[in-house]
């Protein structure tokens, strides 16, 4: 196994510390991040070449304030403070934090005093990201000031002796149009790093981890949902141990138009895996007749899941091992938070997650990695296009996309809709410039015109939601042109039986969530 130069990123619960770690990552080198007590023995033995000190929310005056170890600056590391971060390391060196008196938020002009370090190859003035109201006032003589904005006289600052630098704004955000360069001149002029690290060097790595945890007899079950995280890791394991996975696919009977077939052409047609599609369709309807809450919905279909993969997997001679597509995210928002950090966990059941009385042990080559590094990836293992840039589906599927009663009527009504919807934004253009795109039925009376009358029977509204995102966390509906919504309204209207009204959802998260439900 190759060694790739790390550069560590201690969180102290800034919103922004993945991206610092995936900016990073975009510029070959690899960064992990860490709790901000890290000890500074740990730092030296993983081999970082850098590390990056986030920014956080706290301010470094408060009692409870995280922060971490002094000792880090006494490894001859080089260390980037990022605002918190940066406070951080003033103070810890002599300097002192304060509210700022007139307090900077946004864009801000940063005027460069001594374009050097960090600072090499930039402007005399550039426009820089801020987001905190607390800034470092005053410095040791040890420190020189290599910047500053209207109101933050040392915006950037250097140690004249040790390796150590800081920075009030967010150079990781793309609002810092000059933060590449800041970043790039850290890992490369400061770091030394050497720009070694590809995403598909990944998979070299994750494929031998696997032999090697799995052993050259035993086989591994990985349940497929359709969606990217278990498409990619269903592929790499494939790779690493062949016919010894076997992929179990639960048809619940809740999901979109063809998405089964999509399924078995791409897994047992073009990769020749091993798959069974367990057909449960009829058992979760039966359990989900007359239900009509929601978060019951979705605790049935997590309940009926779990004990329909069971069924399966138990079945399965001599399977110890579960492949699951956890990704870096989910391993840093579900515990493995560090100090300070506030991540959202989705309250939502994620249908995807199995218990841990299954009895297996897990097999995760995808821990590490960010969703668009898990795509790239996959692209690399030859998953089709379609499939690994495909909009997240949730786990219960079209029941939380269905208000009221789920009966196989209203189920195909939705498909019908969910499938015209998804074909228009495709021929237009737009399905990659979306986050997340469906249909939502609301079977209510609406009224229509049929022939000379006007009939309220058997007729209900379809919604469509097209929403862009970064994160999921917030989102904001799409500006799509009035001639695609058109087509796909007139389309709706026209070959569904069953919908006379079509509406489209105009509302921001938050307040609003995603789903309707
Ligand atoms: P919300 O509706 O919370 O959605 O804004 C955020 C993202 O989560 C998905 N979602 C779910 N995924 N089980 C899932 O696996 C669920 O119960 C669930 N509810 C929402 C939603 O599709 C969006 O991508």
């Amino acid at each position: 196994m190759r060694s790739h130069d790390t550069v560590a990123v201690l969180d102290f619960g800034s919103q922004y510390s993945q991206l610092i770690a995936r900016r990073v990552r975009e510029n070959h080198v690899y960064s992990e991040l860490l709790d901000p007590r890290t000890p500074p023995a740990r730092l030296r033995e993983m081999g970082a070449r850098g590390i990056i000190l986030s920014g956080g929310p706290s301010s470094v005056y408060h009692d409870a304030a995280p922060t971490c170890d002094p000792g880090i600056f006494e490894l001859g590391i080089p260390i980037l403070g990022i605002c918190y971060g940066m406070h951080v390391a003033c103070r810890i060196l002599g300097g002192d934090v304060r509210a700022g008196a007139a307090r900077e938020y946004g864009r801000v002009r940063l005027q460069i005093g001594r374009p050097e370090g960090v600072l090499a190859h930039l402007p005399a003035e550039t426009s820089v990201w801020m987001s905190h109201g607390d800034i470092v006032t005053q410095v040791a003589d040890c420190f020189e000031p290599l910047a500053h904005t209207d109101a933050c006289p040392i915006a950037v600052v250097r140690h004249k002796q040790r390796p150590v630098v800081g920075v009030q704004f967010h150079p990781e955000v793309t609002h810092t149009p000059q933060g590449t360069q800041i970043i790039r001149n850290f890992l490369y002029d400061l770091c030394g790093c050497r720009g070694d690290w590809r995403v598909e060097d990944v998979i070299e790595t994750a494929v031998e981890r696997v032999r090697r945890q799995v052993g050259p007899e035993e086989r591994v079950i990985c349940g497929l949902s359709g969606g990217v995280d278990s498409s990619v890791t269903a592929a790499l394991v494939h790779k690493a141990i062949g016919d010894r996975l076997i992929c179990i696919f639960v048809d619940n009977g809740l999901l979109r138009r063809r998405e089964a077939e999509l399924v078995e052409a791409t897994f047992c047609g073009h990769f020749g895996m091993q798959l069974r599609v367990a057909q449960a369709a009829e058992r979760f309807l039966s359990r989900l007749a007359g239900v009509l809450d929601p978060q019951q919905k979705r605790r049935i279909i997590g309940h009926e899941f779990i004990q329909v993969f069971k069924d399966e997997a138990t079945a399965i001679a001599g399977a110890r091992f579960l492949a699951q597509g956890t990704i870096y995210p989910d391993v840093i928002e579900s515990g493995h938070g560090h100090a300070g950090h506030t991540a959202v966990i989705k309250s939502h059941h994620n249908v995807g997650a199995l218990p841990a009385e299954l009895g297996f042990e897990l097999v995760e080559p995808l821990r590490l990695l960010f969703k668009d590094e898990v795509r790239q990836v996959g692209l690399a293992l030859g998953l089709p296009e379609d499939l690994v840039w495909r909009h997240p589906f949730p786990g219960p599927g079209l029941a939380v996309r269905i208000a009221g009663d789920i009966t196989p009527e209203r189920l195909e009504l939705l498909r019908s809709a969910d499938e015209i919807l998804l074909e228009e934004i495709t021929a237009a253009g737009w399905y990659g410039k979306i986050a997340q795109a469906f249909a939502v039925l609301v079977p209510v009376a609406s009224v229509g015109v049929m022939g000379d009358g006007r009939s309220y029977e058997g007729q209900s509204l379809i919604v469509l939601r097209m929403v862009e995102s970064s994160d999921f966390m917030t989102a904001d509906w799409v500006h799509i042109d009035y001639d695609v919504l058109a087509r796909i309204s007139n389309r709706i209207i026209n070959e569904v039986p069953g919908i006379n009204r079509v509406a489209y959802d105009v509302s921001s998260k938050p307040p609003s969530t995603i789903e309707w439900q």
